[in-house]
């Protein structure tokens, strides 16, 4: 839903919450951001790659996958959301990592 800034008051904010989806950490998209994922992610879209909200959908109820998706992140991947590759991430650091998978495995749906 496209609505132009000056209708935001503070009255409509309440209304259009309700259509929006779940508000997103900004502290983990900052960390996102510093971990240079935000060129190919994004949580509610496909960018280059798949939206995290989508990642959490697929895997919901399957915890053991969150180890190998640190590994992939880390060392870099492909074969599953389609013909793309996700390049290595090494300079965003493993715990870094392991801090944004968590969090994408909880995003709830939208
Ligand atoms: C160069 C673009 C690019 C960057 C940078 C990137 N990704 Fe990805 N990512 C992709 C692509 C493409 C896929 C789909 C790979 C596949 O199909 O297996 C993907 C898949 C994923 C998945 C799901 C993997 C699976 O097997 O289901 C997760 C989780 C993820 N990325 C997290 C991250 C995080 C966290 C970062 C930052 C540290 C990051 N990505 C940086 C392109 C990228």
């Amino acid at each position: 839903m496209k609505v132009p800034v000056f209708l935001l008051s503070a009255a409509m904010c309440s209304q259009l919450a309700i259509a929006a989806p779940p508000p997103v950490d900004p502290a983990m998209l900052e960390l996102a951001d510093e971990s240079r994922c935000l060129g190919c992610h994004d949580v509610e879209i496909k960018v280059r790659g798949p939206a995290w909200r989508d990642v959490a959908k697929r895997y919901r109820g399957k915890p053991e996958v969150e180890e190998v998706l640190v590994e992939k992140v880390y060392k870099g991947g492909g074969g599953v959301w389609g013909d793309d590759y996700m390049s290595a991430n090494k300079r965003a650091g493993k715990d870094n990592i392991r801090i944004l998978v968590k969090w994408i495995l909880t995003l709830p749906d939208s």
